[in-house]
């Protein structure tokens, strides 16, 4: 359903131009909810942009539905009204002068769709965000978290092929941005559109994508399932900006199998997830939560003796700082039964928990 190949998007500035997109390709499929995830600044508006029309890249090739909107070779541009899109913008803007159903109807209005077609198409639209009941009400009347509803009803009323949704929740608070988030997830399920997300939360990409593409510098650094990232990042920088990560230099031993056997300043470490193709210097990725806490001397295979350095309660967990070999390991439990600080432990990484990442912190 859209296709992004390769494309290069510069700015203008004072000191010579800035890459801000750097080669970027992403293929989403009919009815996925793909999302762009990623820092400040690393490029994710500006592809959305360039996908709607609003920038031109330097080079590269967009298809939307099977049709060329932009190519560099073929010097194809499609104007911004004859892409097959709707789009919410990053500060979503809803018209204060005109009632709740006039702002979804105006860019029908501007599309040509009037009469009893166009109002079945604004109830509707109101109707799956949950606003019908405000049809009539005057747009200042609402609340941040309608006035946002209200925008993405005037994308959806459109009926487009392709929805661009740049950052949508950004501007509520916390609790209203769960919330919406929640409708979001539900909206999709009931709308099955094919969506291009922006946002730079995690919680919001893992959550509601099909799959993400994590970005940095103008370039996609890995792109996959939620799952995908979060268990089996193929790099550091995924491992580290997508939940929290113990990074651990390693060298590679040797395969058994399916496992490979690392050195590491912790002590051995057997591997059953990552890079099987690893050799020399190497990453080993632990998640907190995915180390455990086991009776000192047990002996068991990747279970390391250390001392408790500090535990921290934080409500639903225990945060605990383990020392192994004068290196400090995070961990993250459940268990309501506190270890206290000095006290000898032994930790235990469970392999397919243990994510083997071939790249060095030096190089990365
Ligand atoms: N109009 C512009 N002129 C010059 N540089 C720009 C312009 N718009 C964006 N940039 C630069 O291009 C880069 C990418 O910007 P972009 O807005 O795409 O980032 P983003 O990932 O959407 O960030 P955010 O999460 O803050 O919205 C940044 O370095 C930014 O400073
Ligand atoms: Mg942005």
């Amino acid at each position: 359903m859209l296709e992004i190949d390769g494309i290069s998007v510069e700015y203008r500035a004072d000191a010579g131009p800035v890459r801000a997109v750097d080669g970027v390709s992403v293929a989403v499929a009919k009815g996925e909810f793909f999302t762009l995830l990623g820092p400040s600044g690393c490029g994710k508006t500006t592809t959305l942009r360039s996908v709607a029309g609003f920038e031109t890249p330097i080079a590269g090739r967009i298809a939307i539905a099977g049709r060329v909107v932009y190519s560099a070779e073929r010097r194809i541009a499609v104007p911004v009204h004859k892409r097959d899109i709707a789009m919410v913008f990053q500060s979503y803007a809803i018209w204060p002068h005109m009632s709740v159903a006039e702002n979804v109807a105006f860019p029908l209005a501007a599309a040509g769709v009037r009469g009893q077609e166009a109002r079945g198409r604004v109830a509707r639209a109101l109707e799956l965000v949950g606003l019908g009941a405000l049809i009539d009400r005057p747009a200042t009347q609402l609340s941040g978290g309608q006035q946002q509803r209200v925008a993405l009803a005037r994308a959806i009323a459109k009926d487009a092929s392709l929805l661009l949704l740049d950052e949508p929740l950004s501007n509520l608070d916390a609790q209203l941005r769960e919330q919406m988030r929640g409708e979001l997830a539900a909206l999709r399920a009931r709308l099955g559109a094919t969506t291009l997300y922006v946002t730079h939360d995690q919680e919001e990409a893992l959550s509601l994508s099909d799959r993400v593409a994590l970005m940095r510098d103008g370039r996609v650094v890995e792109c996959g399932t939620p799952q995908d990232l979060y268990y089996r990042p193929k790099r550091l920088f995924t491992a580290q900006f997508i939940g929290r990560a113990e990074i651990v230099p390693c060298t590679v031993a040797r395969r058994d199998g399916r496992t490979t056997l690392l050195e590491t300043p912790l002590g051995p470490i057997a591997s059953a997830c990552g890079a099987a193709g690893a050799a020399g210097a190497a990453s080993l990725m632990i998640r907190p939560e995915h180390l455990t806490i086991v009776p000192a001397g047990s002996g068991a295979p990747n279970t390391l003796p250390g001392t408790v350095a500090s535990a921290v309660f934080l409500g639903r967990l225990f945060e605990y700082e383990i020392d192994i070999g004068g290196r400090r390991l995070k961990l993250q439990t459940l268990s309501a039964q506190p270890h206290a600080p000095g006290a000898r432990v032994a930790v235990h990484a469970p392999p397919e928990r243990c994510v083997l990442i071939d790249e060095t912190t030096e190089r990365h």
